[in-house]
Formats: C-alpha cells, structure tokens, sequence
C-alpha cells in the first residue's frame, strides 16, 4: 500500500497525470472515498495524462464518459446512483477486456458498488480528514494480470502468487 499526502487539489490532479502518462492499456483504476474528495480531479489529471484536451465532466449522470483522443481511450465512469444488481446487467467488463471497444483505461468512481471485480487493477482510496488533510491510498490487486490463466491450467489452484 503506497500513501501519498495530498495538500491541494493540485497535487490530486498531479497524481492522475502520473497514472494517465505510464498506464498501459487493458489498466481499472477503482476510486472509492467518500463525497467530494478528489475523484473527478484525479481523473480529469488522468486525463491530461493521457494527452485528452476534451474536458473532463463527471459522469454522474450519464454513468459513462469515453474520450477517445489521447494517448489511449480514457473511459470514466461513476456508479454513485446505481445499486450493484443494476450495475451487473451493464457488462462493464466488457471496457476492461477490450470486448467491442479498444482497450483503454477504465476509472470507476464509487467502485465499492461493482458487483465484480477485473482480474488486475489500481484501487485508489481518496481520504479527507480535517486533522490529517487529504491522502490517496494506493492498493494494487493481488493477482496480476499474466498469472490466472496459466496457473489455473496448472492446477495450483493459487492466483496470488
Ligand atoms: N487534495 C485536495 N485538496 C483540496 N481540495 C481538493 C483536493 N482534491 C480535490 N479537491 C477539490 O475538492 C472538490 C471536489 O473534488 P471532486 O469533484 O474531484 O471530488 P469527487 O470525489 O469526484 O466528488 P463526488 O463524490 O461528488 O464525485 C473540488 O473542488 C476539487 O478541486
Ligand atoms: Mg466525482
């Protein structure tokens, strides 16, 4: 777990412009923290990252944004109205496998409501507290991304190795 100190809106932009330039295509950066603590902000610095003059709006409303512009497809999405049985039935796996769209990066605000979980991704929790100010805590998922199928056919049975 990496825990970065976050002193202004400008050091969370900053951060996603680190993920959006070194990222590779087929990445799920799952953003999880409470109301208002700068997931938008680190996916719109994603965003320049990846090179994307468009700019970058909530998707609130609209559940999902794609930019298609930069260096990769940026496809952002926010599950905050949802309910997880109604994020099942949009097959959002589909954006991480590449399935009928390029391969991109996909950031999900409010991913605690995905029902399931990609084999490989970045999960960012965005604190804020008025003691401590705002942090990003990094966690990447045990598996990664070139083990399962293989080791599956192993029969070892173990994907966290
Ligand atoms: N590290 C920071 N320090 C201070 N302010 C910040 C920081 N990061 C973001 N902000 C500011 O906090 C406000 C909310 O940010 P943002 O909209 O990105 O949050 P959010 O987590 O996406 O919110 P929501 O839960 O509504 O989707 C913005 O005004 C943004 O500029
Ligand atoms: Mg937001």
């Amino acid at each position: 777990m990496t825990k970065i100190f976050l002193a202004d809106a400008q050091a969370t932009h900053s951060l996603g412009v680190r993920l959006g330039q070194s990222l590779p295509a087929g990445s799920v950066i799952l953003l999880e923290g409470d109301l208002g603590t700068g997931k938008t902000t680190l996916v719109q610095g994603i965003g320049t990252g990846l090179g994307i003059s468009d700019p970058i709006v909530s998707p609130t409303f609209t559940l999902i944004n794609e930019y298609l512009e930069g260096r990769l497809p940026l496809y952002h999405l926010d599950l905050y109205r949802l309910q997880p049985e109604e994020v099942e039935s949009l097959n959002l796996d589909s954006y991480w496998e590449g399935v009928d769209v390029p391969l991109g990066i996909v950031a999900i605000e409010w991913s605690d409501r995905l029902p399931y979980l990609p084999v490989s991704y970045l999960r960012i929790y965005l604190t804020y507290s008025t003691e401590q100010g705002r942090y990003a805590q990094v966690i990447s998922s045990p598996t990664q991304l070139k083990l399962p199928v293989k080791t599956r056919e192993q029969g070892t049975g173990n994907r966290e190795q």
